[in-house]
């Protein structure tokens, strides 16, 4: 699909774009947004999720925090992926159900409520010092609070009178947790890989990243970074099984994990206690969380691997089955898809889950038939024993590919890519994933490719799919977020590899929407495509929201961060009215870079929110 140049204005983005000068002007403290637009700030890290319990809010005082017990009754920290559930949701799709069909998408979003419902919100992590105070846990309660602020809030939220959100009693709001006891289902649940000597209960969801809502009303959430709570209580790590020892060096995990060292106080994450030598297997998968049932245990889908999991975008088929199209996150890792056996209807009304049935298939990017043309073909190679190449290295049953899904894509040649982060259904169908960055090819991470085409890719790029079969695919260079520099800044020029950018057009608007680094991302049914950045701005800019016309190529800057946050998880009412977005790790945690949500004091610790987005004149969000 061919890029028109950016002054051809597209029908879909009215707004007048935030500019760099009112971006900047404050300084990085607090939040911007176009002229055309007004925000509200909602369920910031400390907010009790049920607002009738008598528990007193975190708001950020810099002498105290919350015990493990107030917060496993709050709002996490850490806000990324997200989704927003209109309360009367089950009844829809019940009619829906009863009709043997979806009602039109028109009335569809006319008759589910944008006025009420369960927001999910994934709370991917904190550091200590953020989220303790202090460089490291000191008894198990530190680790319990940290463990509490992690995993997912299910909170009713509604909208009053004045067009105000917040959040509402609901016997539905829940905190699942690094804690919460949580089942396996698919084909790996019941294998020895996920048992423990000790015998313990599976527990917690971790780095919850991005998410995905399901048709059938549930939300998926993404478990990444999971490598990096556990650490050793000892100068090695594991040593009780090989092909677990050769995946804790695929999967990064290491002697002091990310520091968070719950392993000290808390023996479920010492990866070298034999009573839980496969806990760390539990983790790393995508879960399910119904938030309209608050006894349901979360589940661990198997069936779609175990990586370190960015989002997944679900799709309808054609005939009814649905496709996971899954980012694992990090230098040189793969995109993943899955493809259920069954239309979702017929296993969801046999009571199955359509995500327990299907196969798994991770993507190689080819050149296709013109060379460097920015656009290609692929092929998606089935994660299977049956696989002499999978076999051979070791995985010679299924569960042993899914819960090492990385070993087996790395047997059978699938595509480096450049940071895989969320993935997101266009309008016909076609797939965006972003691509955030990755500058350490030099450093063995990752490699060129055509559809990796920058050496040194500081500023990440984003790339569509199309599926022509179950196991093919056409892609092409939707954006390179690099080329959208100015003119006149010297890092402008894409590396000399003598590749030819055919897709790609750079908006005539001398940088005045710049951005790179595009990570969360979503797509609405107009042909619009939100992207939330994570990375270094250029041009003095935080991280931002820019808006897309795929049709056109043209896209707006319509909101900016604070200092040192990302913007992510982008989740809208179901007319449009409303947009959630968030604002994660504002200032990393340290009050003289902003004290967000607070006014600035210099003193108050910034937390993490929800950013609750709409248009003044009531209007579409993007228009
Ligand atoms: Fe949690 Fe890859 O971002
Ligand atoms: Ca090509
Ligand atoms: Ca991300
Ligand atoms: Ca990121």
């Amino acid at each position: 699909k061919s890029l028109a140049p950016g002054q051809n204005r597209g029908p879909l983005l009215n707004f007048a774009p935030l500019t760099i000068k009112d971006a900047t002007a404050a300084g990085g403290k607090t939040i911007t947004i176009s002229p055309d637009y007004e925000y509200q700030v909602l369920i910031p890290w400390g907010t009790p999720i049920n607002p009738d319990s008598g528990i007193a809010p975190y708001e950020g005082d810099p002498g105290s925090r919350p015990t493990s017990a107030e917060q496993e009754q709050m709002i996490g920290i850490g806000h990324d992926g997200m989704w927003f559930f209109p309360s009367n949701l089950p009844d829809v799709l019940a009619t829906e159900v009863r009709r043997g069909s979806e009602l039109p998408a028109q009335a569809r979003r006319r008759v589910l409520s944008s006025s009420s419902g369960m927001l999910c919100v994934n709370h991917e992590y904190g550091t200590n010092p953020h989220l303790l105070g202090k460089a490291s846990p000191e008894s198990l309660e530190d680790v319990r609070l940290s463990q509490a602020a992690h995993g997912v809030s299910v909170v009713a939220i509604g909208r009053d009178w004045r067009g105000k959100w917040d959040v509402v009693p609901s016997a539905l709001s829940r905190r699942i947790t690094g804690n919460t006891e949580v089942t396996f289902s698919g084909p790996v649940a019941g294998s020895p890989l996920l048992e423990n000597p000790i015998g313990n209960t599976p527990q917690g969801t971790l780095n919850n990243c991005g998410s995905g809502p399901t048709p059938w009303g549930t939300y998926l959430t993404c478990e990444e970074n999971f490598n990096g709570y556990f650490g050793s209580s000892d100068a090695s790590i594991g040593g009780f099984d090989a092909l677990q020892d050769e995946a804790y060096g695929r999967y990064g995990f290491s002697r002091f994990g990310f520091g968070y060292s719950w392993h000290v106080y808390d023996e479920r994450f010492d990866l070298k206690n034999g009573n839980y030598a496969n806990e760390s297997n539990r983790f790393g998968w995508i879960v399910e969380i119904d938030p309209f049932d608050g006894a349901q245990t979360p589940v661990k889908r198997t069936a779609l691997g175990r990586f370190k999991h960015e989002a997944a975008a679900v799709k309808e088929l054609e005939d009814g089955r649905i496709a996971v199209y899954m980012g694992d996150d990090q230098r040189g890792d793969y995109c993943y898809k899955y493809e259920s056996n069954e239309p979702w209807r017929k296993s969801i009304a046999a009571g199955m889950s359509p995500l327990d049935d299907g196969k798994l298939y991770v993507a190689r990017f080819d050149q296709g038939s013109n060379g460097n043309d920015g656009q290609g073909t692929g092929v998606w190679i089935e994660l299977t024993s049956a696989n002499s190449a999978i076999a051979n290295a070791g995985l010679d049953t299924q569960d042993k590919v899914l819960t090492y899904a990385r070993l087996a894509a790395d047997a059978v040649g699938a595509t480096p890519m450049d940071r895989p982060e969320w993935s997101t259904i266009g309008k016909e169908g076609e797939v965006y994933w972003t691509l955030t960055n990755n500058d350490r090819k030099d450093d063995g991470q990752g490699e060129l490719s055509e559809a990796n085409p920058i050496f040194e890719n500081t500023d990440g790029y984003i790339i569509a799919t199309t599926d022509t079969s179950e196991t093919t695919f056409t892609w092409n260079l939707f954006l390179l977020a690099r080329n959208t520099r100015s003119p006149d800044d010297p890092k402008t020029a894409i590396d000399s590899q003598d590749l030819s950018f055919a897709n790609y057009q750079a908006p005539a608007d001398e940088g005045a929407n710049v951005f790179t680094d595009p990570d969360a991302a979503f797509a609405d049914p107009f042909g619009r495509l939100f992207i939330g950045t994570d990375g270094g701005q250029p041009d003095g800019l935080q991280d931002q929201l820019v808006v897309f016309d795929t049709n056109t190529g043209e896209y707006r800057r319509l909101l900016m961060g604070v200092n040192s946050d990302e913007i992510t998880g982008l989740a809208p009412t179901p007319d449009f009215g409303t947009l959630f977005t968030n604002t994660q790790h504002p200032g990393d945690g340290d009050p003289k870079a902003t004290n967000f949500p607070a006014k600035t004091d210099g003193v108050t610790i910034p937390r993490d929110a929800t950013i609750v987005i709409r248009r003044k004149d009531g209007g579409i969000v993007g228009s």
